[in-house]
């Protein structure tokens, strides 16, 4: 384990040390980690990262940034000492390792009891179900059999998944009847897998919420994302056209779940828009894709409001600063270079904001995002989505 750029500037301690400003440490290298250094810097608070490469899209701009990996028990405390408070980029730190560092005084947030419950899908459903969450009909399934004896239930299509370890659709599948179900067990390689109903939802849609240990609580406005194959692509805020009965449940339904979770820091929850209402999809206890547009669109950002959050500052304002906020992802595309489309879009649009987030192009990746914000939008769809197809080079010859 090596610190690979700058110094940790770590007090000496002892009682008549000065004080010095919080470190909150958080564990994985992503662009989430990235986009939180801006509001660390501007707070004047000290971000660390524990990173498995020094390229790591975070590692590039974090001073101090340890190398090593979050399965790696020696690494984690290593890096834990060097931090007042541990959090998080990703699901992947094995719970136990948590429990571990939680033991020896080192405060984690999430804490491992409410991680558990966004690292492992099979887990979440049994614990919404028992705070009376709506969900989609589910069961834990180990062959093709017990797939057919659910699917009698729920009807084909099936949705099957792995409990724990997906992202970005990886590791979900749609089975459309037995025969195809052997197959996606080969390829999961687990024992169990989660069979979901298949929702024909009429759009999908995402409540973020921050909670700080003492219990103060705030959620942004319910925002529309559209996935394409798995992967976020586009996200609307507030969700165009959105009864209020229906955001407020949904933002009083995130609230309960972080409050009954005991979830500290920033809470995504995922649902699913449906003729009878909201059904929960999946929780994410981190900033999220769905709230990249608070950086310019909310009054705080996700960014800053998960550092206030796990330091137990008081939150700030969620509300959106004008009448829409449009964010629409850059998947790698045919261009490696993705500045080299800046004299275009930029030109074309003054209004855009850009976002790079330091990784290397390859087909359908997460390497940035823009961000429109204004008053009509379909016109920030529209020219966010053209400057999206830009940068990644989609009228590249
Ligand atoms: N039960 C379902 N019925 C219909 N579509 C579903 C269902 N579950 C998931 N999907 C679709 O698949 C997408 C990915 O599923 P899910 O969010 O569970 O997986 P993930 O790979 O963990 O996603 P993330 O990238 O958000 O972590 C959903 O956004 C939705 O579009
Ligand atoms: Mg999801």
């Amino acid at each position: 384990v090596t610190a690979v750029t700058g110094t940790t500037d770590r007090e000496a301690g002892g009682e008549d040390a000065p004080r010095r400003a919080p470190v909150v440490g958080m564990v994985g290298g992503g662009q989430l980690a990235r986009m939180s250094q801006p509001p660390a810097i501007e707070l004047g608070i000290t971000l660390r990262v524990l990173a498995e490469r020094a390229d790591d899209s975070a590692a590039q701009v974090v001073p101090g940034t340890l190398i090593g990996s979050h399965t790696d028990l020696a690494a984690l405390r290593a890096f834990a000492a060097e931090c007042d408070v541990v959090t998080f980029d990703h699901e992947h730190v094995p719970t136990d390792h948590l429990e571990l560092l939680e033991r020896e005084g080192h405060p984690v947030r999430p804490g491992p009891a409410a991680l558990v419950h966004a690292q492992d899908k099979a887990l979440m459903r049994k614990r919404l179900a028992a705070i009376g969450m709506p969900c989609p009909l589910n069961r834990v399934v180990a062959d093709a059999r017990e797939v057919a004896a659910f699917a009698e239930e729920a009807g084909w299509p099936v949705v099957l998944k792995t409990p724990r370890g997906g992202y970005d659709g990886k590791c979900v599948w749609v089975v459309e009847h037995e025969a195809g179900v052997d197959v996606v067990f080969k390829e999961a390689g687990v024992e169990v897998l989660l069979g979901e109903a298949y929702v024909s939802f009429e759009r999908e849609l995402a409540v973020q919420v921050a909670r700080s240990p003492l219990g103060q609580a705030v959620a942004y406005p319910v925002v529309e994302t559209v996935q394409v194959d798995g992967v976020c692509r586009e996200v609307l805020a507030p969700a165009p056209g959105l009864e209020t009965g229906m955001a407020v449940a949904a933002q009083h339904a995130a609230l309960t779940i972080a409050h009954e979770l005991g979830v500290t820091g920033m809470l995504a929850v995922e649902m699913f828009q449906t003729s009878d209402g909201i059904l929960v999809n999946e929780l994410a206890m981190r900033p999220h894709n769905s709230g990249h547009w608070t950086i310019e669109g909310a009054v705080t950002s996700q960014f800053e409001q998960h550092l206030r959050a796990v330091l137990d500052l008081p939150l700030g304002s969620p509300r959106l600063v004008a009448p829409s906020a449009v964010m629409i992802n850059i998947l790698g595309g045919r261009r490696s270079d993705l500045t080299s489309g800046f004299v275009h879009v930029m030109a074309k649009d003054p209004e855009l904001h850009v976002h790079l987030y330091g990784k290397s192009v390859r087909p359908g990746r997460k390497v940035g995002h823009v961000t429109l914000v204004g008053d009509d939008v379909d016109d920030l769809r529209e020219r966010a989505r053209d400057a999206a197809a830009h940068v990644r080079g989609d009228h590249d010859e």
